[in-house]
């Protein structure tokens, strides 16, 4: 009699958390984070888009001895923050040794946004050709009807080919003018470093069209849409318009923090005030987080000291930026920052810090925590 109620309650707890699916309560910075098949979660470099009461994570999917794309931009589903469902591969690489998008190109930091005038989903990202290294500097733009796709391919390339930016004062244009491109000057060097700050690379991009590796994406408040990408070697940050439909650049951008060697760059805005993370530039290796603000997207960007606070704050704890999730209504976790640990020698162990973003002396303060729980 014993035997067969303990086997019931067994069976039944078995039969329960089987079909709750929602085992984590709380999200842990660092450490293993399992969907809700209990696989780690394999969404690098990611973005979030919240679409009624989903929320949507869509990363870059991340092999096992190559940080080369060999899969694509996975998605997953949750309710609650904490407790992700794998929903596929939502864009793929090509099995095609002629696309732009063949298995082993680099498909890097995708981030999606709808666009409400044609209810069509746009991803961006940051791509690089097979056999290219990350020398061609490329974005690229992929569509769907449906978030969780299959998003096709639309374009990629290099940004506004024959567009100076929005921001040069006649001074600037000047001293970009004076500069010799033919006078060769040593990479890394004080001159290479001043003469990247004032423009040499954007000069040289011009025809061709400017560089652009770590990206983001950033609907404003108007419905305007704009990408933010490294760019003329990774010195200095452009921050350009999307077309109505969200599927191209208008031609209209402008340089932010010329020089400052920044990557990683993401986003949200309070109070009408702009905030931008950023990195510095280390491959892999992490290093200490940027921020700047303002007072239009568009600029002019004022820079402030790193916001992280704990354990190798100096480090952004491990990791590198990517993504501030906007909470609407949460008082805990408005913003919450999102970065990636890499691990380029074993890049689907990568892990992923998530935290609040709270305020001290009206600047954003991201304070580490082993665990913590969203509030939506
Ligand atoms: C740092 C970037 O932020 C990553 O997305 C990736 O491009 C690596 N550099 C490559 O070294």
């Amino acid at each position: 009699m014993y035997t067969k109620t303990m086997t019931r309650l067994f069976l039944a707890a078995v039969i329960l958390a089987a079909c709750s699916g929602n085992s984590l309560t709380q999200i842990q910075p660092g450490e293993i984070w399992p969907d809700t098949e209990g696989r780690h979660i394999n969404a690098h470099g990611g973005g979030i888009l919240k679409q009624g009461k989903d929320w949507w994570w869509f990363g870059e999917h991340k092999a096992d001895s190559t940080t080369k794309a060999l899969v694509g931009v996975t998605c997953y589903r949750s309710r609650d923050l904490v407790n992700w469902k794998y929903e596929g591969v939502a864009f793929s690489v090509s099995d095609d040794p002629d696309s732009p998008i063949t298995k082993g190109c680099v498909i890097e930091r995708p981030k999606v946004i709808r666009n409400p005038k044609t209810g069509k989903y746009a991803m961006w990202f940051h791509l690089e050709h097979k056999g290219y290294g990350y020398k061609m500097a490329h974005y690229g733009v992929a569509v769907s009807d449906n978030i969780r796709g299959p998003y096709s391919l639309v374009s990629w390339g290099r940004v506004n080919p024959g567009h100076w930016p929005a921001n040069l004062s006649d001074e600037e244009r000047a001293a970009i003018d004076a500069i010799d491109l033919d006078a060769p000057v040593a990479s890394g060097s004080p001159e290479w470093e001043e003469q990247s700050r004032i423009g040499r690379f954007l000069k040289r991009d011009i025809e061709e069209g400017q560089m652009a590796r770590d990206q983001t994406v950033y609907v404003d408040d108007d419905g305007k849409a704009y990408h933010i990408y490294c760019s003329e070697e990774n010195m200095t940050l452009h921050i350009a318009e999307l077309s109505d439909d969200y599927l191209s650049h208008t031609g209209r951008y402008v340089r932010m923090a010329p020089g400052d060697h920044n990557e990683a760059p993401a986003l949200f805005k309070k109070d009408g005030t702009y905030w931008m993370i950023t990195s510095g530039c280390t491959g892999w290796n992490p290093n200490k987080a940027r921020m700047y603000s303002a007072p239009s997207i568009l600029g002019p960007w004022t820079r402030h000291e790193n916001p992280c606070v704990g354990p190798n704050a100096d480090l952004t704890f491990l990791g590198q930026s990517t993504f501030i999730i906007p909470v609407p209504g949460s008082k805990a976790n408005e913003f919450i920052f999102m970065a990636d640990i890499w691990k380029p020698k074993h890049p689907i162990d990568s892990r992923y810090i998530w935290l609040p973003i709270s305020w001290k002396d009206g600047l954003p303060v991201i304070q580490w925590q082993d665990s913590w729980t969203p509030e939506l």
